[in-house]
């Protein structure tokens, strides 16, 4: 049977059925993980904040995606990727992808101007600075500021994606629902995602940081619409 935190799915739909408020949410959150291959398949991806590239690298490998329309992106500068991520982007541009360095999320339109997209796709967000802006979290700011501007990279009926630690001092770090409802999107469909899933993706810290993954085995995707 499958289980999620100990909870079985039976366990959960039947506490979902007593407390009716407690939670749809919870309820998709057991049940599912959300399907990257089919998206993938349907073309037209760009993934934001790569790391080492090995995602969309184990991505693009699946069979019958159309790679000529994958765009895989790093924040960092070509001069500053390291082995891994450059050997990923070579094997990435071998497959037909496009790779590109130097890609602020948070500022799409000044590296890939118009180009709009089917689905966006920015694994374990993090960004090195604990430090407040504006009062907030900087990852609840990151994440904000990189779905406005998704919006407007993002084709009718397109999906932004987003994996992170599911655990509650994550959830009050990114407040997702929060960060989706200030960039005009509605609340997020929840999945579970297990990095185990995805052969060859080998999660990459933020510089000078513990991993986001490290030491958590419970992670969950955000699907914004
Ligand atoms: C925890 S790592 C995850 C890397 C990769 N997505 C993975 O799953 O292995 C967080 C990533 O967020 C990237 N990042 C931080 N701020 C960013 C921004 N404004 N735009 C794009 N990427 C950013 C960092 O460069 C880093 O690679």
């Amino acid at each position: 049977m499958y289980e999620f935190r100990g909870t079985t799915l039976q366990d959960a739909v039947h506490q979902a059925l007593r407390h009716p408020a407690l939670s749809t949410k919870k309820l998709a959150k057991v049940a599912a993980k959300f399907d990257f291959t089919a998206r993938m398949r349907m073309g037209s991806v760009l993934f934001v904040g790569e790391g080492n590239l090995s995602f969309s690298l184990t991505m693009s490998r699946k069979p019958h995606v159309p790679t000529s329309s994958i765009l895989a992106t790093v924040y960092e500068a070509e001069e500053d990727l390291t082995d891994t991520a450059y050997d990923n982007a070579r094997k990435l541009l071998k497959l037909g992808c496009s790779v590109k360095a130097g890609v602020d999320a948070t500022q799409l339109y000044d590296t890939i101007g118009k180009r709009q997209f089917r689905t966006i796709i920015f694994q374990f967000p993090n960004v090195a600075s604990r430090d407040p802006r504006y009062g907030q979290n900087p990852n609840h700011v990151l994440v904000t500021r990189f779905l406005k501007y998704a919006r407007n990279h993002l084709k009718p009926g397109g999906l932004v994606v987003i994996s992170t630690v599911d655990s509650p001092f994550y959830e009050g770090a990114f407040k997702m629902d929060e960060a989706a409802l200030k960039a005009g999107f509605t609340a997020p469909a929840v999945y579970t995602f297990d990095p185990k899933n995805y052969l060859g993706y080998t999660h990459q810290n933020t510089a000078n940081e513990e991993s986001a993954a490290d030491g958590h085995t419970a992670f969950a995707t955000f699907v914004f619409s």
